[in-house]
């Protein structure tokens, strides 16, 4: 039987995580990533990388909840093995503070983090104006890293890429057996999704090697994540904005914000301002479609619509997006064994 091949389209966080993941569960596939970009010109680059779960108001809480837990669990054996400095990933633990009481004191996720509690009087003196707060640990992604690290092991285990843009899926036809779409906000006009859009972001990187943990505005509008070799300082949500060039006057809101809330941070330098367009849809697309033209078929997986909070579940989305094409690939009957994912 000839070997299977199949394309990934996007080489971003999702669609390299979900290469990785079908290089080793289906070794006896060929897998290709087809991508405009790579890290370090990927949303992800931008992003601060940190587990905190962003909600998907239309897919359900409990699928949410575990590609989350997929995800946690993943990279938590990262961190506390020797790869952990390599692959860039690292526990942090901090606050997230509110002015008033939340509508939910633990959110869905409290029980998948390490050691969620709520703040102490002693915890909130530092943060005036604040009235609750969360403390807990999570882990970061430092994402320059963290993307060099998949693309390595997945180019190990065989895995093919190609610096290209994709202007007609269709062109694909012939070539490969299935494509899993990772297109992320290319998907709006690859795809013709219209209901995906971008949420324009601005973050600032400095130098503050002297913070240790992250301090988030518990309506997500500001916050600061040291990392291992920067601190990220955000943030800004700017809807339908294409723009990727970074604003002078938005980073020195985001400086002015993220002093007020650590004073400390007068005393840091910037190292860099950069933006990403988060792709964002009501719930992440993850399903099988047929597409059909003219008695062709092309049978295509979708993985994309992670909006603000990839980090937070892309393990989880990798291995369901493996499933599926391992399911598609049973029933073309290019494979044949059910085993395990
Ligand atoms: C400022 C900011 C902060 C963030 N902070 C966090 C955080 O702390 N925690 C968290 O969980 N998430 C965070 N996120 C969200 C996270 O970064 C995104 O969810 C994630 O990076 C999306 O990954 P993606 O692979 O879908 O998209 P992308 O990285 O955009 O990848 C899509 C890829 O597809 C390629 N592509 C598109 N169209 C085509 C085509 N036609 N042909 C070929 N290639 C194509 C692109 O070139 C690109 O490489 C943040 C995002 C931003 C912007
Ligand atoms: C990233 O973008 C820069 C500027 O457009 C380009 O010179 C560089 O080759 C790109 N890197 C990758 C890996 O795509
Ligand atoms: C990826 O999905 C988006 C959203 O439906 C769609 O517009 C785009 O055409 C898809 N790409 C492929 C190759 O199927």
């Amino acid at each position: 039987m000839q070997m299977p091949k199949i394309a990934i389209i996007g080489g971003g966080l999702v669609g390299l995580s979900t290469a990785l993941c079908l290089s080793e569960s289906l070794p006896q596939c060929s897998v290709t990533i087809i991508s405009e970009t790579f890290s370090p010109n990927t949303t992800g680059d931008v992003a601060a990388g940190c587990l905190i779960p962003h909600a998907y108001p239309d897919t359900s809480l409990q699928q949410q909840k575990e590609w989350f837990k997929e995800t946690f669990d993943h990279l938590l054996k990262i961190a506390n093995s020797p790869e952990a400095s390599t692959a860039g990933i690292s526990l942090l633990s901090g606050w997230q503070i509110y002015k008033t009481s939340p509508k939910e004191i633990y959110p869905f996720w409290s029980d998948l983090v390490l050691g969620f509690r709520t703040m102490t009087d002693a915890e909130l003196a530092k943060f005036p104006g604040y009235s609750f707060g969360q403390a807990f640990t999570t882990l970061k992604c430092q994402s320059s890293l963290y993307l060099a690290w998949m693309k390595k092991r997945f180019q190990n285990h065989g895995g093919l890429v190609h610096r290209e843009k994709v202007i007609n899926v269709w062109d694909l036809h012939g070539k490969y057996d299935v494509i899993v779409n990772c297109s992320g906000i290319g998907s709006r006009n690859l795809f013709d999704d219209l209901s995906i859009y971008p949420v324009k972001g601005q973050v600032l990187q400095v130098h503050a090697p002297w913070l240790k943990h992250f301090i988030r505005d518990g309506d997500g509008s500001t916050y600061i994540y040291p990392g291992i070799s920067s601190t990220t300082l955000g943030g800004t949500r700017e809807k339908h904005d294409w723009t990727l060039s970074p604003d002078a006057k938005t980073s020195k809101e985001i400086f002015e914000r993220c002093c007020s809330l650590e004073p400390s941070l007068q005393g840091s330098r910037v190292i860099e301002e950069k933006v990403g367009l988060r792709p964002v849809r009501s719930a992440i697309r993850l399903e099988k479609e047929i597409m059909i033209k003219n008695g062709h078929q092309l049978p295509v997986i979708h993985n994309y619509g992670h909006g603000g909070g990839g980090f937070s579940v892309h393990i989880g989305t990798a291995k369901t997006a493996s499933r599926l094409v391992k399911e598609l690939l049973v029933d073309l009957r290019y494979i044949q064994t059910k085993s395990k994912l």
